[in-house]
């Protein structure tokens, strides 16, 4: 075998995050901009680390996700951001590509939005690239939507617009306010619908994505302000509002899509009943999936945890609090590439 030249390497380390005010839709599947402003946390202890290395040859990319070959769907969407970066500075190098999700057993967390955050920084890194976050988000952006914000710590915000130059921004740091979201995980494997195909049904088919489109603006503007007034009553109504008219695209959609299962309709009947019973502000989000995340302070974190754990068909559940952005590190310094051969994308 012969012996490969190793050119640069990089590893880095991103954290999921839990949307406020979601994103479902796309104004442009082609350069994946976002129909709808979203605004979301990032979560400490939920992590992604990829580590890259870029090869003086041509052989074919490898990648590894959680130490097995990655399925010729996922390998594409990673060699597809590579390709981008390599683009940037017009080389041609393989690359090997090990990425690990750590994550609680069955937290039923995505962990595309890490994954590809974590991957756009390690590959820039690798190449020798220092890239503002802004632009790493941006390249996060075009692989997946939410990845774009868990560059950034804390509270942010992934804005729309009309070109390919969106990229999230940071709203509020993760010590703004000490919230938690406790995860009730009701499933355990992959969602059935992943989101990239949810959403583009949704837009085609759903007859409630019209209205969806004109709401979604006004309660990203709300959990906004509620966010930087640590308003923890209006945020969770919001975003309550903002996740039921998002899945309620999905229920309409043609075939239709149902991410609920009965546990997730037993988890957010529960939370209804921590308001209005125990007085405990607690309210619930759920993603393309079947899990339940709940939003309340720090002080009444156990207390929800220990009711939605006692809910019929609750598998798992785990507090998180806010965390922090995208950390890499630069293990072996890319040569400098010639100034000629780097072209400009943007
Ligand atoms: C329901 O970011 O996974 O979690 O851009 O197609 O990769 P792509 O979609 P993705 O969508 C996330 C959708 C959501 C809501 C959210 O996180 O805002």
């Amino acid at each position: 075998m012969t012996r490969r030249v190793l050119m640069g390497a990089a590893t880095a380390t991103a954290q999921a995050n839990i949307a406020l005010a979601k994103y479902w839709g796309k104004a442009d599947l082609q350069q994946n901009i976002p129909a709808v402003p979203s605004i979301s946390l990032t979560l400490q202890g939920l992590t992604t680390k990829t580590r890259v290395r870029f090869f003086a040859d041509r052989q074919p990319d490898l990648v590894f996700l959680d130490r097995r070959e990655a399925s010729p769907k996922e390998r594409q969407r990673v060699v597809d951001m590579l390709d981008r970066v390599r683009s940037e500075v017009g080389c041609d190098l393989s690359a090997e590509v090990r990425s690990e999700n750590r994550f609680p057993t069955a937290a039923g967390l995505a962990s595309s939005a890490s994954g590809f955050a974590a991957l756009a920084s390690a590959s820039v890194q690798a190449l020798g690239l220092n890239w503002s976050p802004t632009r790493l988000s941006r390249l996060a952006r075009r692989s997946s939507a939410s990845a774009a914000r868990s560059l950034f710590g804390g509270f942010v915000e992934l804005p729309t617009g009309e070109d390919d130059r969106i990229a999230a921004r940071p709203l509020a740091p993760a010590d703004h306010w000490d919230v938690r979201f406790v995860v009730a995980s009701t499933a355990l494997g992959p969602k059935a619908v992943g989101s990239t195909e949810g959403m583009e049904r949704s837009r085609k088919t759903s007859p409630v994505y019209a209205a969806w489109l004109e709401q979604a603006p006004m309660w990203t503007r709300r959990i906004r302000n509620a966010v930087r007034a640590r308003d923890l009553e209006e945020l969770g109504a919001t975003m309550e509002r903002s996740t039921l008219l998002f899945h309620t695209c999905a229920i309409t959609s043609v075939p239709p899509i149902y991410y609920w299962l009965p546990a997730t309709l037993g988890v957010m009947s529960v939370v209804r009943e921590l308001r209005e019973r125990s007085g405990i502000s607690a309210w619930f989000t759920m993603d393309a999936g079947p899990h339940v995340k709940v939003l309340c302070q720090a002080k009444d974190a156990p207390r929800v945890r220990r009711a939605l754990a006692a809910c019929p068909g609750v598998l798992d559940t785990k507090t998180t609090r806010p965390g922090d952005g995208v950390v890499s590190k630069v293990q072996t310094a890319a040569p400098k590439l010639p100034r000629a051969r780097r072209k400009r994308v943007e």
